[in-house]
């Protein structure tokens, strides 16, 4: 089959040298004739984590399915280690899915259940053991005699996790494994998962739409909306530098306003806020209208004075202080649509409902937006 040739990255998205293995090209889908993905391009290197991320109904589990052979795509391309496998069922591809409600067999105990995916390809080689080795990898080998039914959310986990690496897939999908899991367990699960796939050199792809998970645990996220990938980048460069507005919204806070192009000279442009004029180095032409944003650890408060030609200072009521321990946070009053927030580090006192504040932050950290009128 010939083989669409895969478009260049655009800026923002960084991709490995040899982020080969898994090659998803134009793919479309659609259900009773509604398309919930078209032109879709998605591709990583072995040994990658790559997250999926976005909101209900962006398109992440479809776009597993997809990957996994579970549905096929109306048209489109998957290639996993240079095999064309989008007419290969999903049984024969060697790719594992744990899915969030884990689906273990109540009737089986715990090895029975690792065990049950070799049983089923007829690979019993030396069953035992390898049975064995994958509950030693998720911790899980006291419990190989229990009946799953009296283990807890993250022990059933760790069990589905283990029942999924025993085949030795060639690529691993997760999908929101752990939303079932509260906290605290989510993280160390979190922790435990990511040095799992590191230490085994496993490929796998990730989906949640938790975005501190997401950048806890990826090499890499791809930041979907509504059936395409709005940014595909490491989790800092997403952080520092995300491509469109919905990105800089759905991954971490931002002060955040809305306003209109007023200048625009040499990379740099002005745009005139509710908060005061805000200079940012884009290219966005006058007239335009804007979003800007900043992320709020970035923001400092208090200092009084002029700006600097190389920060912006704006100068709005306070709203709220919020006293978190770790930092505090500061909330000023906003029109609608827009967010102004700045996060101090440690415990800060002396900012009282009420206050005028100054808040200053430097230009080369404000992000700015082209958006519809
Ligand atoms: N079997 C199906 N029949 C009809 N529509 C479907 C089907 N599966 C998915 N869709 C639609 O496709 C779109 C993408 O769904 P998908 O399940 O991939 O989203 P998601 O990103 O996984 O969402 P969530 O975070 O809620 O799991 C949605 O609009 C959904 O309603
Ligand atoms: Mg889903």
């Amino acid at each position: 089959m010939q083989m669409q040739p895969l478009p260049a990255p655009k800026a923002g998205e960084t991709w490995p040298a040899d982020a080969r293995y898994l090659e998803v090209s134009m793919v479309r889908k659609s259900f009773h004739g509604v398309t919930v993905m078209e032109g879709m391009n998605f591709r990583m290197a072995r040994g990658e984590l790559v997250s999926l991320l976005g909101p209900s109904g962006c398109g992440k589990t479809t776009l597993l399915r997809v990957i996994a052979g579970l549905m096929s795509p109306d048209s489109g391309d998957v290639v996993l280690g240079g095999r064309n496998i989008t007419q290969i069922p999903a049984h024969r591809r060697n790719i594992s899915v744990v899915f969030q409600n884990y689906a273990l067999f109540p009737h089986l105990n715990v090895a029975e259940n690792v065990a049950f995916g070799l049983k089923a390809r007829g690979d019993t080689a030396d069953l035992q053991g390898r049975v064995a080795e994958a509950l030693d990898l998720v911790r899980m080998q006291a419990f190989a005699d229990k009946s799953v039914t009296g283990l807890s959310g993250g022990q059933q986990q760790r069990v589905a996790v283990a029942r999924a690496l025993v085949v030795r897939p060639d690529l691993l999908l997760l999908d929101e494994p752990f939303s079932a899991l509260d906290r605290k367990l989510r993280e160390t699960m979190q922790v435990e998962l990511k040095s799992l796939l590191r230490d085994r050199g496993i490929t796998a792809i990730f989906v949640t739409h938790d975005q501190e998970e997401a950048l806890g645990v990826s090499d890499r996220i791809a930041v979907m909306n509504a059936g395409r990938i709005e940014q595909f980048a490491d989790p800092s460069t997403l952080y520092a530098r995300p491509e469109t507005p919905f990105v800089m919204d759905f991954v971490g806070l931002s002060l955040r306003l809305r306003g209109r192009v007023v200048d625009q000279r040499g990379g740099t442009c002005v745009i005139d806020t509710a908060e005061g004029r805000i200079t940012a180095r884009a290219d966005l032409g006058v007239g335009a209208m804007a979003v800007v944003g900043v992320r709020p650890e970035l923001v400092r408060a208090g200092a009084v004075g002029d700006a600097a030609p190389d920060r912006n200072l704006i100068t709005p009521v306070l709203e709220d202080a919020m006293v978190l321990g770790s930092k505090t946070i500061l909330h000023a009053r906003a029109t609608e649509g827009d967010r102004v927030i700045c996060e101090l580090s440690g415990i800060r006192q002396g900012f009282s409902r009420g206050d005028r504040v100054t808040l200053d932050w430097a230009v080369a950290d404000t992000l700015a937006y082209e958006v519809a009128p």
